[in-house]
């Protein structure tokens, strides 16, 4: 597929046919978005990847599924076939910040201007979500409010936090909007030429 029309038809998506995912077809979307950019190449993003119906429903019940089918949508947490929680280290920047060619002059780690790892996780879910539907497939993503319960579930380290869930799978012929129903912002409400 075209790059423009995958970038086009990502939404994110709430409602899933239950038919199984060809596990080749996730492998290439893992590798697709483990090339992502990474501040130093720290490569501190990690992804755990989830199949099994019973741990699904229990990152659905982390995610607030309940709260979602209450608002009228189907439980499409538990219903997508694939959840990929997306992670990142922060301890490994500092790590990698702390290298001889990333020291300031002083041998002190540098001020970070923003969380970097942040920056990183992030391309690494679009990367995700616009992998699973040049693969023909649909994805969403959910946030967990109780991280701590993501870590526990999966055995995800301390140090390493979840940002949240990417739901991948075959999308049902019935869709419901959520947010994006708001329509997009003008474009020059959001893109400046040469100042603000
Ligand atoms: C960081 C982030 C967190 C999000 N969290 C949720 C969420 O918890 N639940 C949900 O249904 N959608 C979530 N979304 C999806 C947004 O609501 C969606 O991207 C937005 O409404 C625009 O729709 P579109 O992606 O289909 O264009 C999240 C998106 C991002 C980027």
């Amino acid at each position: 597929m075209e790059f423009a029309e995958v970038v086009r038809r990502r939404r994110m998506v709430r409602s899933y046919r239950p038919d199984p995912v060809d596990p080749d077809a996730i492998e290439r979307i893992i590798a697709t978005a483990r090339r992502a950019p990474s501040a130093g190449f720290s490569q501190g993003q990690y992804l755990v990847v989830v199949t099994e119906q019973e741990t699904r429903a229990a990152i659905a019940t982390l995610g607030g599924e309940d709260g979602y089918v209450a608002d009228g949508f189907l439980p499409w947490m538990s219903a997508a076939p694939v959840h990929v929680v997306v992670c990142v280290s922060e301890a490994d920047y500092h790590a990698r910040y702390r290298e001889r060619d990333k020291l300031n002059e002083d041998g002190s780690e540098i001020d970070w201007p923003v969380p970097y790892w942040y920056v990183d996780v992030g391309a690494t879910l679009m990367l995700l979500l616009l992998a699973a539907v040049d693969e023909g497939l649909a994805a969403g993503f959910f946030g967990v409010h109780r991280l701590e319960g993501l870590n526990e579930l999966l055995g995800i380290p301390w140090n390493v936090t979840p940002i949240g869930v990417a739901t991948i799978g075959h999308p049902a012929a019935e869709q419901r909007q959520g947010s994006a129903k708001r329509g997009w912002k003008p474009l020059e409400d959001v893109v400046h030429r040469e100042r603000w």
